[in-house]
């Protein structure tokens, strides 16, 4: 019993199943222990409605009421009568579960929650689902409607979307496990995420757990659970003309307030969808800057910050105006030791040392 918490496993887990006793949707895969069927369900509900998995199910079983009869099936009756749903490989991951399901276990789905985790596209939720509501085994069920709840009433903020956040989950579901009947609990929890502690607009009032739970104390509904999420990391070529003259190169601060803002860099090129050649450089620099030279042209440089991948290359460019350079692209000229103290980013400071400081 974890006593840790503001509400004990007992308490929690009476009052969930005496209200799904009251409340529960009467939905045909909770009628059957026939571990198919439930892997069936699991599987079509995976990402889905149940509104809109329902008549699949239903065709399903009528198509294939036994494991060995969608195992003898050909892929392509299978992927029809899948037609709609979406997300395909599904389909072809649970026909592939099917025939290895004929294949080493006689016909039989497993019991054996370790077995279960072999088979195509069943994770964790999805074995501890068949083996819960198949086999009646003592495994908790952690889907969306499960850290709604848990996150909720127990006041955790974890990620969900992360490695430790998923364990912190798992390990509180296991707590919380009552000694007997966990399959109706297991379903008793994940239909109250589903109809009252919803992801917005919650009925928290009169809710079972209105006087315990942690987030309608604070009014943290909206904000529970945490979910990351994941970077989507923007590409950027960057192109940098580092004008010449004598022993001096052209730099100048940087404004923009995208990246190293009062930073210095050189002449940028960018808007391209790859690193520029020397002859886009030199179309570039065309009729610009008087006569001009480019003497070195550089290995790109991967570079990554948080939001962003960068690919950077450096022209060295010999000029013969540095009036022209200098009024013309807003630059001012350093010579080596004066570039060594300007306030620079990692990656100008790692071109220096490998092109110019060496
Ligand atoms: N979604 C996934 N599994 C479910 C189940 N067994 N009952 C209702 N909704 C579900």
């Amino acid at each position: 019993m974890p006593t840790s918490h503001n509400i004990s496993r007992d308490f929690f887990s009476t009052q969930l199943v005496t209200w799904y006793g009251q409340h529960q949707r009467d939905l045909p895969w909770r009628n059957t222990t026939n571990a198919y069927y439930i892997l069936l369900s699991e599987i079509i509900l995976q990402q889905t409605r149940v509104e809109q998995g329902l008549p699949y199910y239903l065709k399903f079983i009528e198509n294939f009421p036994t494991v060995v009869d969608l195992a003898n099936a050909e892929e392509s009756q299978v992927l029809r009568l899948w037609q709609g749903l979406g997300y395909y490989s599904r389909a072809r991951n649970l026909h592939t579960t099917a025939k290895q399901i004929v294949a080493n276990y006689g016909g039989m789905v497993p019991n054996r929650f370790e077995d279960l985790l072999q088979l195509k596209g069943i994770g964790i939720y999805t074995a501890s689902a068949i083996a819960s509501f198949g086999y009646n085994l003592p495994y908790a069920v952690v889907d969306g409607n499960v850290y709604r709840v848990l996150s909720r009433v127990f006041g955790i903020d974890a990620d969900i979307a992360a490695g430790t956040g998923i364990k912190i989950f798992q390990h509180l579901a296991n707590e919380l496990l009552p000694r007997h009947n966990t399959s109706t609990y297991n379903q008793a929890i994940m239909e109250f995420g589903a109809m009252y502690c919803t992801p917005r607009n919650p009925l928290c009032n009169g809710c079972i757990f209105e006087i315990g739970c942690v987030a309608n104390k604070q009014n943290l509904q909206t904000l529970l659970p945490v979910k990351s999420k994941k970077l989507v990391k923007k590409t950027r070529f960057l192109n940098y003309i580092v004008f010449k003259y004598k022993d001096q190169y052209a730099a100048s601060i940087r404004a923009d307030s995208d990246i190293w803002k009062g930073l210095y860099d050189f002449w940028l090129l960018e808007n391209m969808q790859v690193s520029a050649t020397i002859e886009d450089v030199a179309t570039a620099l065309d009729g610009h800057s008087g006569d001009n030279t480019i003497i070195l042209e550089t290995k790109i440089f991967k570079h990554l910050l948080t939001h962003q991948t960068l690919f950077v290359k450096f022209f060295i460019v010999e000029i013969s105006n540095k009036n022209a350079v200098e009024s013309q692209y807003r630059l001012n000229f350093y010579d080596k030791a004066e570039l060594e103290q300007l306030p620079k980013s990692i990656l100008i400071t790692r071109f220096l040392e490998q092109y110019i400081f060496c």
